[in-house]
């Protein structure tokens, strides 16, 4: 349904802050518990990290298990391509269930055709920088994108230790772009990094390994959204 996504994104961006469970950090053999799993603990969003070994040196998961994710899970999938030439998946993607499309400006230097692309598939469109490049790169398409997700890691594997360039970053955004867009950051989020994170103006913490690797996400997505809350302004 085409426009649907961007509603979606502007529900999550009022609600901000949002945790988004990356689900490349969950029990790849319970996929179906981890998804239902974090949604009834309260996740408004799945983030699903896809990796090709091309783009970024490790391989994650493609097509099928975001169709699985889609069967069992009701929240937007925010699908975070980390794959080369993204727009010959674009189509397939959406139609896996995919809600946010998500390319890399490393990959796309000139990314408005895809990213009109994924609006025009009805998805909401992302668009990516990390820690190495200058945020500059991005604001040239600030008005084609629904989401910018700061990469606060190097992309490729969950775990990594948090990189403050992203502060700058989010910081620059949200001084520039339009409110509506959704500032997002991704990598190494934890409890020691989500409030500065809030602070220099993220509204959607993209959390792997911080929270999968709780026993109770109910209890963890409280204290994350507590902490974020904090500096947080709607
Ligand atoms: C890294 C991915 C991130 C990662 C986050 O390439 O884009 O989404 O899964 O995992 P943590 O929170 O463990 O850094
Ligand atoms: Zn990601």
């Amino acid at each position: 349904m085409a426009g649907c996504s961007s509603a979606q994104i502007d529900t999550l961006r009022l609600a901000a802050p949002v945790i988004a469970p990356s689900m490349l950090a969950c029990d790849f053999a319970n996929v179906e518990r981890e998804a239902r799993r974090a949604e009834q603990a309260g996740a408004q969003v799945l983030h699903l990290d896809i990796m090709d070994g091309h783009f970024v040196p490790n391989l994650s998961f493609g097509l099928p298990v975001v169709k699985a994710i889609r069967r069992v899970s009701t929240v937007p999938l925010d699908v975070h391509l980390m794959i080369s030439q993204p727009g010959r998946y674009l189509e397939r993607f959406r139609e896996a269930g995919a809600d946010f499309l998500t390319i890399h400006i490393e990959e796309e230097p000139d990314p408005t055709a895809l990213l009109d692309k994924i609006r025009s598939l009805g998805a909401a469109a992302g668009l990516s920088l990390n820690p190495p490049t200058p945020v500059e790169a991005v604001e040239p398409y600030l008005d084609s994108c629904d989401q910018i997700l700061v990469m606060s890691v190097m992309p490729g594997f969950g775990g990594q230790e948090f990189d403050p360039v992203a502060l700058d970053k989010l910081e620059r955004l949200k001084a520039v772009a339009s409110s509506r867009l959704l500032l997002s950051v991704d990598g190494g989020v934890n409890e020691k990094t989500i409030e500065r994170c809030a602070r220099a103006g993220a509204g959607m913490f993209v959390v792997g390994t911080a929270f999968f690797g709780f026993e109770n996400y109910q209890q963890r997505l409280a204290e994350l959204t507590d902490l974020a809350d904090t500096f947080t302004d709607a």
